[in-house]
C-alpha cells in the first residue's frame, strides 16, 4: 500500500511499505468528523500483457476537487497517478487476463489530527489500496424513484467522493431493499421530480433514441468517469445525446408510452448496469428485455474491449502502467 503524511502546511515523502493495519488515535478527527474522501478505479490486463487504467487521470482530477470541497490539502495530480503507476507495479500479478477479471485501485485521503473539535484538520493521511475483483456481473436491476430521503442538496456535498455521502444513503438503500428493490433513483433535495443519480451510479436514459443523462452543472451529482466515456464513444458514433434536466415525470411518460428503450446506471463497478423496472409510487413501470438494449450493449462491449487492448484506444484513455 502506498502512504503519505501531511503536517507542518506541506506533503511529506511518500512510500509503498507492506499492507498493514494502521493505529490511530481515538480522536482522530476523520472518524469524528468526516473529513475523508476517497476514488476508485480499475487496471485491466490487456490481450498484449500490458497493465492499463483507465482514464486515471480524471480520478486524480476528482480527488483534487473532492480535497477543496472537504477543506483538505489536494494530492498533487501527477504523484496521484506515480504513485498508482508504481503500486500497480509490484502487484502486477495480481492484474490477470480473466475475463471481466481487474484490479481494484482505492485511493483515500482522511484527516488525522488527534483533537476532539471542529476544525480543518491540520494532519492528513493520503493512501492507495488496492485489490483484485472478479467479473461483475449486475442483474438487471428494480429501482425506486425515491421522494422522501435525498442523496445531495444544493450547496452541499454530493458532487465530492466525501466518505460520508454514501453513510447517508444506506438508510434509505436498506429501506428500498426491504420494498424489494435492489437500488434507488435519487431525485433532487428541494422538489423531488428531477432525476440525479441510481445509487452509487450516474443514471442514463435512452428515450426516441436519444442518450439522455442530467447534466453536471449541479453539485449535488458526481462527475462520472464512466458515465462521461459513455457518452464521448455515443456522440463519435453519431447517437444523438443530451446533457439537461430530466425530470421523474418525462421518465415516467416514456415509459407508459413505449418511448422509454433503456435506462441504466454507469459506473466504474459495472460500467453499465441496466435497469428492469422502475417503481414510482405505486406503480411499476417495466423495461424492454436487456438483450434489446442494441446502443448500451455494444457500448458496454466496446469499452470492455477498449480497456482490454482488444479495439484500438482513439480516445487515448489507457495509461499503460
Ligand atoms: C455517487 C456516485 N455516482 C457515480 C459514480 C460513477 O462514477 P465513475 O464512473 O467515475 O465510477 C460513483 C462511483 O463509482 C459514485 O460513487
Amino acid at each position: 500500500m502506498f502512504v503519505m503524511d501531511y503536517a507542518d502546511g506541506e506533503w511529506k515523502q511518500g512510500e509503498i511499505v507492506p499492507f498493514e493495519n494502521i493505529s490511530m488515535h481515538p480522536a482522530m478527527s476523520a472518524i469524528h468528523y468526516g473529513q475523508s474522501i476517497f476514488e476508485g478505479m480499475k487496471a485491466h490486463r490487456s490481450i498484449n500483457d500490458d497493465i492499463l487504467v483507465f482514464r486515471p487521470g480524471l480520478n486524480a482530477k476528482r480527488f483534487t476537487e473532492s480535497a477543496i470541497r472537504m477543506c483538505m490539502p489536494p494530492v498533487n495530480e501527477e504523484l496521484f497517478i506515480e504513485a498508482i503507476r508504481q503500486l500497480i507495479k509490484l502487484d502486477s500479478e495480481w492484474v490477470t487476463k480473466r475475463r471481466g477479471h481487474s484490479l481494484y485501485i482505492r485511493p483515500f485521503l482522511f484527516a488525522t489530527d488527534e483533537l476532539v473539535g471542529i476544525r480543518p484538520s491540520e494532519t492528513y493521511k493520503f493512501m492507495i489500496i488496492t485489490s483484485p475483483v472478479g467479473q461483475y456481473y449486475s442483474e438487471p436491476l428494480n429501482v425506486k424513484i425515491e421522494t422522501h430521503y435525498t442523496r445531495a442538496a444544493n450547496g452541499g456535498v454530493g458532487r465530492a467522493k466525501a466518505a460520508g455521502n454514501y453513510a447517508a444513503s444506506l438508510y434509505p438503500g436498506l429501506q428500498a431493499k426491504k420494498e424489494g428493490y435492489h437500488q434507488l433513483i435519487w431525485t433532487d433535495a428541494k422538489t423531488n421530480t428531477f432525476i440525479e443519480e441510481s445509487g452509487t451510479m450516474n443514471i442514463m436514459f435512452q428515450i426516441n433514441d436519444v442518450l439522455i443523462t442530467p447534466d453536471e452543472d449541479h453539485d449535488t451529482i458526481l462527475r462520472g468517469i464512466t458515465k462521461r466515456s459513455v457518452l464521448e464513444v455515443a456522440k463519435k458514433w453519431g447517437v444523438k445525446v443530451e446533457e439537461r434536466m430530466i425530470s421523474v415525470e418525462e421518465v415516467i411518460e416514456a415509459a407508459k408510452n413505449g418511448t422509454l428503450q433503456d435506462a441504466f446506471g454507469a459506473g466504474t463497478a459495472a460500467t453499465i448496469a441496466p435497469i428492469a423496472m422502475i417503481g414510482h409510487e405505486d406503480e411499476k413501470y417495466f423495461l424492454p428485455p436487456v438483450e434489446n438494449r442494441t446502443l448500451s450493449n455494444r457500448i458496454k462491449t466496446f469499452l470492455a474491449d477498449l480497456k482490454t487492448g482488444r479495439v484500438a484506444d482513439e480516445f487515448g484513455w489507457n495509461l499503460k502502467v
